[in-house]
């Protein structure tokens, strides 16, 4: 199977955007403290992008959730794989996400984020994908709207690969003998 990228989002294009948004959460944060959750490993050159660019006090801590799916589609059964490390009682949360798809991720996040009694929880996002969502979920900040590919680059990846990759990219996955779009499954 031959694997190609093509550029959907460019270095400069990305990182302008993310700076972007780092000055509007400093804006609306004016006066706080913001307590970043990445969620890993997918957000992880985001939320660094996004929090030495913030001009209000930061904290930082990440989760992990998985989800089951089988073929292209999530089941929409996600599970804890990593815990916080800090209670977020009282404090005024951004969960910082790389992507929304159908949106089962965030759904449970959410939820369990709202059972440990945070002051505030907002939802920032890299990228979104409207298309494909199944449940609705109300994103604060977003990047960009992409179309429905798969994407690889800046912490997203193809089966472990491409997380290093500095900008974004759509991957396209090729068989000898015919062309095929990629099959994939949710983290
Ligand atoms: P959701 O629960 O369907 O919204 O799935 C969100 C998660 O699926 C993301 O956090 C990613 O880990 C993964 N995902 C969704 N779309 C893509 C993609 O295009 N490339 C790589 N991972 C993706
Ligand atoms: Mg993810």
């Amino acid at each position: 199977m031959k694997e190609t990228i093509r550029t959907l989002i460019p270095e400069e294009k990305l990182e302008e955007r993310i700076a972007e948004l780092a000055a509007q959460i400093s804006r609306d944060y004016e006066g706080k403290s913001v307590h970043l959750i990445c969620v890993l490993k997918g957000s992880i050159f985001f939320t660094a992008s996004l929090a030495k660019r913030m001009t209000v006090p930061v904290t930082i801590d990440c989760m992990d959730v998985s989800s089951y799916g089988s073929g292209t589609e999530s089941s929409g059964i996600v599970r804890m794989v990593k815990d916080l490390d800090e209670p977020i009682e009282g404090k005024d949360v951004i969960v910082v996400e790389d992507i929304i798809d159908t949106g089962h991720t965030l759904e449970y996040l959410l939820g369990n984020l709202q059972a440990r009694g945070p002051k505030s929880v907002r939802l920032c996002t890299m990228l979104d994908k409207p298309s494909r969502r199944v449940v609705d979920v109300k994103v604060d900040y977003t990047g960009f709207e992409i179309p429905d590919e798969f994407i690889v680059g800046y912490g997203l990846d193809y089966d472990e690969k491409y997380r290093a990759l500095p900008y974004i990219g759509i991957l396209h996955l090729e068989e000898e003998g015919g062309h095929e779009e990629g099959d994939w499954e949710s983290e």
